[in-house]
């Protein structure tokens, strides 16, 4: 095995080497940025390293064209993880979990509807000491900067994923990180096997949750030049929900890519520029029988549905970390874009608590 500093030089001559090949054809075409991940993430197991201090040594580099392609990319890789410890747990009913699961949560988990007329929901977020969740820095804003890319975190987000049929986030958060999937397997690959267990268990229909994207503007391209990945990965469902104007904004963006992902209209004619929530869930429901929603940020999105009372349970990890926010450049908050006062504040029950070393998983569920 080589020394620790002997793998990092070995790792960033490699980087520099893809860098410079990467700089000297230009504009990286997304397959050699794949290829090139290939070929890091196969250097990176051998030397026995996680991808994500991988991208901190790439990250740093002047000439790293890709940095905002690696930060989608990476994940823990290797090596067992440690079960989650259970600290409170107050959920109840039966589990839903294979065995291998029940041990690496630190417990049973299961979920029961409690309304006809939505799916079940649940959002699901990473937070700083203080509350925030993203650096706001391009090539970093993602969850998993503000996590450090905790296994326990992204054990929990592939263990969500599984119970879904669908995960909404909005459109910032998949213009932030177009290269992302939001299925189990590529938050966290290591437990994949388990979580098809658990999927075909539950009786899921659809290998991997609907990827659903939220907008008002239906901008959800934003003048990019490579469709976001989840477009055209395998066997991943794609719905944009989006207002009757945005519905023409995406149909034109989409075309240039002769792709045509499912688009649903669901506005209010009084209030024409924005996605009425209730309306969304219902018909999620009812049209394409998605019976368990996860909703995965940002924070403007969960702030939507957490104002219309449209979710059943919250799943918030606390990163034991600080990381400051500043008034000209506000760093995000898990949920924003309304105000309640004391009377009309939303209540929640604190069902499990679980830890890892520093960090907490916290379970809430709303009153
Ligand atoms: N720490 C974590 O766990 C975590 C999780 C997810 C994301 N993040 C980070 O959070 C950041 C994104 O957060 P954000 O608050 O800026 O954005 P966001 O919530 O991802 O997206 C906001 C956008 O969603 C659309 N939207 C939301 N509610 C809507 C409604 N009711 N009707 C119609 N459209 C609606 C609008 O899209 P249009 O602008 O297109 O109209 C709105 O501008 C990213 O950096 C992301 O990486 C962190």
């Amino acid at each position: 095995m080589l020394a620790n500093r002997d793998m990092r030089t070995s790792l960033q001559s490699f980087g520099d080497f893809q860098a410079d090949s990467l700089k000297e054809t230009g504009q990286a075409g997304e397959c050699q940025v794949n290829e090139t991940f290939e070929r890091i993430e196969s250097t990176a197991q051998y030397c026995g390293f996680s991808l994500s201090h991988f991208a901190a040594i790439g990250d740093g580099k002047k000439n790293w064209k890709s940095s905002l392609m690696i930060e989608a990319t990476v994940r823990p890789i290797g090596g067992e993880m440690d079960s989650l410890e259970t600290l409170l747990d107050r959920c109840g009913g039966e589990n839903q979990l294979t065995e291998e699961l029940t041990n690496l949560y630190g417990g049973p988990l299961t979920f029961e509807r409690r309304s006809e007329a939505r799916p079940f929901v649940v959002v699901n977020f990473v937070t700083t000491i203080e509350g925030l969740t993203s650096y706001g820095i391009q090539g970093k804003a993602g969850g998993g900067w503000i996590s450090g890319f905790n296994k326990q975190d992204v054990f929990i987000m592939g263990l969500l994923r599984s119970f879904a049929d669908g995960v909404a986030v909005g459109a910032n958060t998949l213009r932030s990180e177009p290269e992302h999937l939001w299925t189990s397997e590529f938050i966290d690959k290591d437990h994949e096997t388990e979580f098809v267990k658990l999927r075909e268990s539950l009786g899921k229909s659809r290998k991997n949750p609907v990827q659903i994207f939220v907008t008002s503007s239906g901008n959800v391209l934003d003048n990019m030049k490579n469709l976001p990945n989840a477009f055209s990965a395998p066997e991943v469902e794609t719905l944009i929900v989006t207002t009757e104007k945005g519905k023409n904004v995406v149909e034109k963006e989409f075309k240039k890519f002769s792709v045509f992902p499912g688009i649903l209209v669901a506005n209010r004619v009084e209030k024409p520029n924005e996605v009425n929530i209730p309306m969304m869930m219902n018909r999620l429901l009812r049209d394409y029988e998605i019976e368990f929603l996860l909703i995965e940020g940002g924070s403007g999105f969960n702030g939507s549905v957490t104002h219309a009372e449209q979710y059943d349970e919250y799943f918030q990890a606390i990163s034991p970390k600080i990381i400051g926010t500043d008034k000209n450049n506000p760093r995000q908050i898990s949920v924003s874009g309304f105000e309640r006062s004391p009377e009309n504040s939303l209540p929640h029950n604190l069902i499990s608590v679980k830890n890892h070393k520093n960090y907490l998983f916290l379970r809430w569920r709303l009153n």
